[in-house]
């Protein structure tokens, strides 16, 4: 039995509102993405330039057909092994999927999330005749991925309209945006990294990862992108009214903000966004990330600190 307020939202989606929800890796701005009316709406509420394109959701693997021109087989292989889940794949798109929603490109990307919130929302939508949800992560262009509700309100709250939702649900537990897998060459191309790792790619595929195309848009991919007000640096030591991310057994000097102090990789992942605003809400000029070494999830976390930091940092932890 779906929940009220999941139908509910449902609905608004398929009356052309925008609509904030959950997903395993961070919260989405939905709009129906055969709406071009309510994509328009997604890329001017986030403040983004159109010529980025937005990932399509859909609740089963076997949607992804009808939005696709041609599947390569390692990527049906990807999208068995990890869908549900933190990955989107980008494929060459069919007829079915509107020009506003891949900025004119000739590819989509695709996902099927995991979270069971937005599976409801997803089944719900295409029980209503929905043919997938178009939803970037529902921050401000540029700025930090929400993982909360309150953190969606903070960002957008103000730019929404009454008939739009923000739904609440269980914490995303991944805490950082999809893996994305370019999926329109002869092999495939991470474009950007997450907590689907390139070890898990290639143990499916049975091969090496390709070369990333060049000339493909991907936002988070510009230098500067996840950024908070505060200044973000990287493997400084931090002076007192600083705030501090680092895993836990590294110490917090004398009069440093500890503003996550994350026993593993995954917790690292989970708690990264939700560190960074606190240091905004706590009005912290200046945050030092330590970055944590090692191949798999950290990969994606140094990319985004990175990206955080606009290339502000001293030294480096192990590269990829
Ligand atoms: O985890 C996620 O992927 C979250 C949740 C809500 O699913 N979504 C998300 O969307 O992070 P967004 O729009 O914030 O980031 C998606 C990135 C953008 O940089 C976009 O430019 C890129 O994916 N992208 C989307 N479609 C693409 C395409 N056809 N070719 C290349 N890049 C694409
Ligand atoms: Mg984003």
């Amino acid at each position: 039995m779906i929940p009220e307020p999941i139908r509910r939202t449902a609905r608004a989606l398929a009356e052309g509102n925008l609509v904030a929800f959950p997903t395993e890796t961070v919260f989405g701005l939905g709009g129906d993405a055969s709406n071009p009316a309510a994509v328009a709406r997604i890329f001017e509420t986030k403040g983004r330039p159109a010529d980025h394109p937005l990932i399509v959701h859909v609740s089963d693997v076997e949607l992804l057909a009808p939005l696709a021109d041609g599947v390569a087989d390692y990527a049906l292989a990807l999208a068995r092994a990890f869908w549900p889940g933190p990955m989107t794949l980008i494929v060459r798109r069919s007829a079915a999927v509107h020009d506003v929603v891949t900025g004119g490109q000739s590819t989509v990307g695709v996902r099927v999330p995991s979270h069971p919130t937005a599976v409801q929302l997803l089944r719900q939508f295409e029980d209503l005749g929905g043919r997938g949800v178009a939803a970037p992560s529902a921050n401000r262009f540029g700025r930090v991925s929400p993982t909360t509700a309150d953190a969606v309100r903070a960002e957008l709250g103000d730019i929404l309209r009454p008939t739009d939702i923000i739904l609440d649900g269980e914490q995303p537990e991944v805490g950082i945006e999809s893996t994305i897998i370019d999926c329109t060459g002869p092999a495939p191309a991470v474009l950007r990294p997450g907590s689907i790792t390139d070890e898990m790619i290639t143990a499916v595929t049975g091969s090496a990862l390709g070369e990333r195309a060049a000339g493909i848009r991907v936002s988070g991919s510009l230098p500067s992108h996840y950024a908070p007000a505060a200044a973000v640096v990287l493997n400084e030591t931090p002076r007192p009214g600083d705030g501090l991310i680092a895993l836990r057994h590294l110490e917090t000097p004398a009069g440093v903000v500890r503003l996550a102090a994350p026993e593993s990789v995954d917790e690292f992942a989970r708690t990264l966004y939700a560190a960074l605003r606190a240091a905004d809400d706590a009005g912290i000029s200046r945050v030092v990330a330590l970055e944590p070494p090692g191949p798999g999830v950290a990969v994606a976390i140094r990319d985004r600190l990175r990206r955080a930091s606009n290339g502000r940092r001293s030294s480096s932890a192990t590269e990829r």
